[in-house]
């Protein structure tokens, strides 16, 4: 973990929030590179649910949320985690996570401890106009269900993904970006007819299981983890946990969890009327039938499917399996990171030999840019005017092609590509090097 914290910084992944005023607990910027490996990531994840399902819309709703969708789903009264004070060293922890440096007798007794971030709403703080940051992307999902089916004409089973920052008071963030306290969420929510949850259920856990190994986390490096009933959430009839050998231990990466028709069921009016199988609060204020008619016109609410994988711990998977230390012929090593190609932050890093060679500068300029209208990602023009530099910095961010212009580019129009992974060299005409980078990205 140290490692990846400290590349991670040295070169513009990520960065502690508010560094220079000493940061701010469980919070995390990210760099120049960052952003476009979280960046890739979220478009891997939204082309494999909204492009490549015909079953499957998307959506992107507000974080601030209304209180009576929180009040209705049951976070307000049960999103909490047991906390418990020492009085010795005077810090709070989560019941399962007290160091043993910290004596039984220091404790005080576990008290409830209401995770969600709650903020003042309009010009006057009079604790009434308030809402809650979302806790999970989820709810709004379930909100606009309606207006989805409204729009749109679905019938079951259809699903509603959504990407998006989820905000949690985690009482003891920790492990980097592993558990924090604003992170975003890969959410998708897939409406079946009740009886056929749990097909559904199975179904998904394998896609998704694939899908991470499409990012480059082997299965070797997961388990699965069947959530005991006592441990389930209070609207889970069944959860997997994709669990994940993080530098730290083994922890969750995704869940997948069968809701139910808790949810629709809880925010629709006429509950009575619709058959509900979940134990749901009485909804007094909501103004929306949440459920769909089936043929014989009978009501009916969907039970949900829901997988939902946080994109930090994704972003950290992925960089612990892409991070490798090699051993060079030279006796040197070098630090490589084997990204998939498609979730890299640079695409190609097209290297001038001269940096004060006009001619040189302006061809390795002009196939950056030819490079660059091919739409695959950032293509970088790296004038250091050293390549074994240019080279390391490269396999250290992971770029999986670097291209060097030379004397002879000048001449004879062809260029030096270099493979990340192999460190192969190899010579090709300028006017391939599109068809070649595209069938490296096409995936
Ligand atoms: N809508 C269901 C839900 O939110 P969850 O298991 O609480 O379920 C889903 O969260 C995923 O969100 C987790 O598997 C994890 O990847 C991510 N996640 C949850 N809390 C997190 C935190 N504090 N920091 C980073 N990621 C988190």
């Amino acid at each position: 973990m140290d490692k990846l914290v400290a590349l991670c910084k040295r070169r513009g992944f990520i960065y502690q929030s508010a560094d220079i005023y000493g940061g701010l607990q469980g919070v995390y910027d990210f760099g120049p590179l960052g952003v476009e490996l979280k960046n890739n990531l979220k478009k891997s994840w939204w082309e494999s649910m909204v492009y490549d399902n015909d079953d499957i819309e998307g959506l992107d709703s507000s974080i601030l949320t209304n209180p009576l969708v929180l009040r209705y789903s049951g976070h307000e009264d049960t999103f909490s985690d047991p906390m418990v004070d020492c009085k010795s060293c005077n810090m709070r922890f989560r019941v399962d996570q007290v160091p043993e440096s910290c004596k039984k007798e220091d404790l005080t007794e576990p008290r409830q401890f209401n995770l969600m971030f709650k903020t003042n709403v309009g010009p006057v703080d009079d604790g009434e106009s308030y809402a809650y940051l979302r806790p999970e992307t989820a709810q709004q999902i379930f909100t606009n269900f309606k207006n989805v089916v409204d729009s749109t004409s679905r019938s079951l089973p259809f699903g509603i993904a959504q990407i998006g920052k989820a905000f949690r008071n985690e009482i003891t963030p920790r492990n980097f970006i592993f558990r924090v306290r604003e992170f975003e969420q890969m959410e998708l929510e897939y409406f079946v007819e009740p009886g056929k949850d749990e097909s559904c259920h199975d179904a998904w856990v394998q896609k998704r299981l694939n899908w991470w190994e499409e990012q480059g986390v082997p299965i070797e490096n997961i388990e699965l983890y069947d959530v005991p009933k006592k441990e389930l959430a209070h609207y889970s009839k069944k959860t997997v946990d994709i669990m994940y050998k993080f530098p730290h231990g083994v922890e969750e990466l995704e869940g997948i969890a069968n809701r139910t028709d808790f949810d629709l069921g809880s925010h629709s009016k006429k509950q009575q009327d619709l058959n509900i199988k979940a134990n749901v609060l009485k909804n007094k204020n909501s103004n929306s039938k949440l459920a769909i008619q089936d043929d014989k016109g009978d009501w009916l609410v969907p039970f949900v499917i829901e997988p939902s994988a946080g994109v930090e711990r994704g972003f950290l998977a992925i960089l612990n399996e892409a991070y490798n230390v090699e051993e060079l012929s030279d006796g040197k090593t070098r630090v490589v990171l084997k990204l998939m190609p498609h979730l890299a932050p640079v695409k190609v890093a097209v290297i001038p030999l001269k940096k004060n060679n006009n001619d040189i500068v302006q061809l390795a300029k002009k196939v950056k840019d030819e490079l660059q209208k091919l739409g695959l990602g950032r293509i970088i023009f790296e004038n250091t005017g050293n390549i074994g530099k240019s080279y390391r910095k490269h396999d250290e961010i992971g770029t999986p092609i670097c291209i060097t212009i030379d004397f002879d580019s000048l001449e004879d129009e062809s260029i030096t590509v270099r493979d990340r992974d192999s460190m192969d060299q190899s010579r090709m005409s300028i006017k391939d090097i599109s068809s070649f980078v595209i069938d490296k990205f096409k995936s």
